[in-house]
C-alpha cells in the first residue's frame, strides 16, 4: 500500500506528530489523522514541566496519561519532550531562590519520577531542550545554567539513564540546521559529551522552518552527529508561509517537505521525522510567528496539503 506509516516503516523510520490533548480527546477527526498517517507522537505541551509538576511535589498525570495510553493501544512510538527547557517552566520553579544542591535534587526528583512513570512506554526523550540561546554559540542563560553552572547537562543526563537505563536520552535544538556558529557550538558541546562518555544517544534537529529558506545541508549537519556514534531526528518540523499563501507557495511547500523527508533517509541513524502539529489550525504557527501560517502537510479543514503528498513521493 501506499500508506505512510508503512512506507515510513519500510524504511526503518518513525514518522512522527506533535500532539495536543484536548483535541486528542474531544475531535475524531484529530485522532483520524493520526492513526492513519503517523508512527511517532510527541506531546506538544502536556509533558513539560509547568505541566507536569505544576505544584512543588504535585505531578499531574492526566495529560501524559491519556497521550501515552492512546499511543500504546495503537501501538505508537512516543517521543518524551521535554525536562529542562527555560520556557514553560511553572512560578515555583523559575522564580524559586534556589541554592544549587536543592535545586540538583529537584531536577533528579524530576526526571525520576517522570521517566520512571513511562519506563518502556516513552522510549526517547528530549532532556535537554534549547540549550544554546537563541541567535549564536553561547549557552543559553537560563535557570539551571545559572545556579547549577554548564555542568548541568551532563548531570540531568545522568539522572535521566539512572532512571530508565533504555531510554535513548536526545538534546534537541534550533537554528542547527545548516552551517554556521550556533550549530558548530552545539557539536563541540555534544562532542565534549560523548568524549566524556556521558549517557546522550541523540540529538534532534527541531526543523522550523521558513518557506523558501529550507537549508540544503540538513543530511551533511545530521551526519556529524551519526559520525560521533548517535542517532538523529527531525523533531519539531514545520515549513512557515508569510500570507497571503498562493497555490505556488503550497506546490514548493510539497517540495520542501520531500526533502526534509529525503534528507532524513539519507543519513543512516536518522530515526524520526515529527511535524509539529496535526493540522495548520492546531499549529502554532500563527501565534508565535504573526503573518506566517499554513506550515503543517494538512490545512485547516483537515484536508491534506500538497505537502503530505511531497512525504509521501520521498517514501
Ligand atoms: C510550543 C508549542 O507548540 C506551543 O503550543 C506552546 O505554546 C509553546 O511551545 N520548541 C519546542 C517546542 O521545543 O516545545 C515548542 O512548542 C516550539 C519550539
Amino acid at each position: 500500500g501506499h500508506r505512510l506509516p508503512e512506507l515510513a516503516r519500510g524504511h526503518g523510520i518513525e514518522l512522527g506528530v506533535a500532539v495536543a490533548v484536548n483535541p486528542l480527546v474531544n475531535d475524531r477527526r484529530y485522532r483520524n489523522v493520526i492513526e492513519d498517517h503517523y508512527t511517532s507522537v510527541t506531546a506538544e505541551n502536556t509533558m513539560k514541566w509547568q505541566h507536569v509538576q505544576p505544584e512543588r511535589g504535585e505531578y499531574d498525570w492526566s495529560g501524559p496519561d491519556t497521550l501515552v495510553d492512546f499511543a500504546t493501544a495503537r501501538d505508537l512510538n512516543v517521543r518524551g519532550h521535554t525536562m529542562l527547557w527555560h520556557n514553560q517552566q511553572p512560578a515555583w520553579l523559575s522564580q524559586g531562590d534556589w541554592d544549587a544542591d536543592t535545586l540538583r535534587a529537584v531536577v533528579h526528583d524530576h526526571v525520576t519520577t517522570v521517566m520512571d512513570r513511562y519506563e518502556g512506554r516513552v522510549t526517547s526523550w528530549d532532556v535537554i531542550n534549547e540549550p544554546l540561546e537563541d541567535h549564536g554559540p553561547n549557552m543559553r542563560e537560563n535557570l539551571w545554567y545559572d545556579v547549577l553552572g554548564p555542568d548541568y547537562i551532563a548531570q540531568t543526563l545522568y539522572s535521566a539513564h539512572a532512571a530508565d537505563p533504555e531510554a535513548r536520552l536526545y538534546i534537541n535544538e534550533f537554528g542547527i540546521e545548516r552551517a554556521g556558529p550556533k550549530a558548530d557550538a552545539l557539536h563541540a558541546l555534544v562532542t565534549d559529551l560523548v568524549d566524556r562518555g556521558v549517557p546522550l544517544h541523540g540529538v534532534g534537529f527541531q526543523g522550523h522552518f521558513v518557506h523558501g529558506n529550507v537549508p540544503d545541508d540538513l543530511a551533511d549537519q545530521m551526519r556529524r552527529y551519526t559520525d560521533l556514534g548517535l542517532e538523529v531526528t527531525i523533531s519539531e518540523v514545520d515549513v512557515r508561509i508569510p500570507e497571503p499563501v498562493t497555490g505556488e507557495d503550497l506546490a514548493d511547500q510539497r517540495r520542501e517537505y520531500h526533502d526534509i523527508l529525503v534528507a532524513c533517509l539519507e543519513v543512516d541513524g536518522c530515526v524520526n521525522v515529527t511535524v509539529w502539529g496535526v493540522t495548520d489550525a492546531h499549529s502554532w504557527i500563527p501565534e508565535w510567528f504573526p503573518g506566517y501560517t499554513a506550515a503543517l502537510p494538512f490545512d485547516d479543514s483537515y484536508r491534506p496539503k500538497p505537502a503530505l503528498a511531497g512525504m509521501v513521493e520521498a517514501l
